[in-house]
């Protein structure tokens, strides 16, 4: 059966890394909870930009919408602090999976890494489209996987900017090109080249089928981490790891409970969400799950009016119904030889 998603009457306290400050991640209660419908096939399609491309109006935009989220109040589920802890409480053992007590839920290591992180951002950039009252809002997308964008892009190094964030890590900073195979630095020709055979191998030669890609079966009753997929094993988690702050326990991009507290997390997944999308254009074998444990998992996230939503791993399957897709960026990858 399919993992059933958590039920937020039992939420409690996470299991938070030795030394970090205590923190609460659960979510306002509420009972009323409806169930996810598709925007209408009329609402505009929005293009997600490569963050390293984006013109100053644009930023300007940006800026604003994480301004507005941060000032809503911190028990508003569409606070930024609550946006962030929406990443603490499915990651960290806040929730167990309905019906099995005691049975921790995580969303990570498993099939349901891409599908829970499509929804997260879906929903963070709906709230932030309407904070700002701009129908063509979308959320931007870190584009590591191409040269001009292996470097924190400069939209989030603005220390005066709302899309900065002190917990981040100093060795990687522009022009410091990150590693996507947590093989530390080298020098930036052999680093670009590194990082496209590290993106060859993930999105080609080895993520020939859903379950090598996507990550392995997690069911009702499976204990979690039964095993990731190609990215979000390495390039996934070797971005966030070096992009927190390597004196301060890798916070915040470096560990689950505060990952979301950064704002170009959501930037980072932007491209985890890309990848995906490109994924099933690379290969006759490249085909999601069809599997009804994957199709019929739940989750539950407060949507731009703060109403509870119950979401399917089905209903996030097209892009374009969900009216969201990419900026067309070359993809330096496809014919490296790994
Ligand atoms: Cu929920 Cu990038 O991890």
């Amino acid at each position: 059966a399919p993992v059933p998603g958590p039920d937020l009457s039992t939420c409690g306290p996470p299991n938070l890394p030795n030394g970090v400050q205590p923190t609460d991640c659960c979510p306002p209660y509420t009972s009323t909870v409806v169930d996810f419908k598709l925007p209408s096939p009329t609402e505009q399609l929005r293009v997600r930009p490569a963050a390293h491309l984006v013109d100053a109006d644009y930023l300007a935009m940006y800026k604003k919408a994480v301004e507005l989220m941060k000032a809503l109040p911190d028990d508003d589920p569409r606070s930024f602090k609550q946006q962030a802890n929406v990443h603490c409480a499915y990651c960290n053992g806040a929730y167990d999976q309905l019906g099995f007590p005691g049975l921790e839920l995580d969303v990570h290591n498993s099939w349901l890494f891409f599908p829970f992180h499509r929804f997260y951002l879906y929903f963070n950039e709906r709230i932030l489209r309407k904070l700002i009252c701009n129908d063509t809002f979308a959320l931007p997308f870190w584009n590591w996987d191409a040269p001009g964008g292996m470097q924190i892009p400069s939209i989030y190094t603005d220390t005066s900017s709302p899309l900065y964030d002190n917990l981040r890590n100093a060795n990687y900073q522009p022009p410091a090109l990150l590693s996507l195979d947590f093989s530390g630095t080298k020098p930036p020709a052999q680093q670009i080249q590194n990082n496209l055979q590290v993106m060859k191998r993930e999105m080609i030669t080895g993520g020939t089928t859903a379950q090598l890609f996507l990550g392995a079966a997690y069911r009702a009753g499976d204990q979690p981490d039964p095993g990731a997929g190609t990215v979000e094993r390495e390039s996934h988690s070797s971005v966030h790891w070096l992009t927190g702050d390597p004196t301060h326990r890798h916070e915040d991009m470096g560990a689950f409970y505060s990952a979301g507290r950064d704002p170009i997390f959501f930037a980072h997944h932007g491209n985890i969400d890309r990848l995906w999308y490109l994924w099933r254009g690379l290969g006759s074998t490249h085909q999601d799950f069809t599997d009804p444990d994957w199709l019929n998992s739940t989750f539950l996230f407060y949507d731009e009016n703060a109403q509870l939503v119950r979401v399917r791993v089905q209903d996030c399957l097209d892009t374009d119904a969900l009216r969201y897709t990419y900026q067309d960026v070359d993809i330096p990858w496809n014919n490296v030889t790994a």
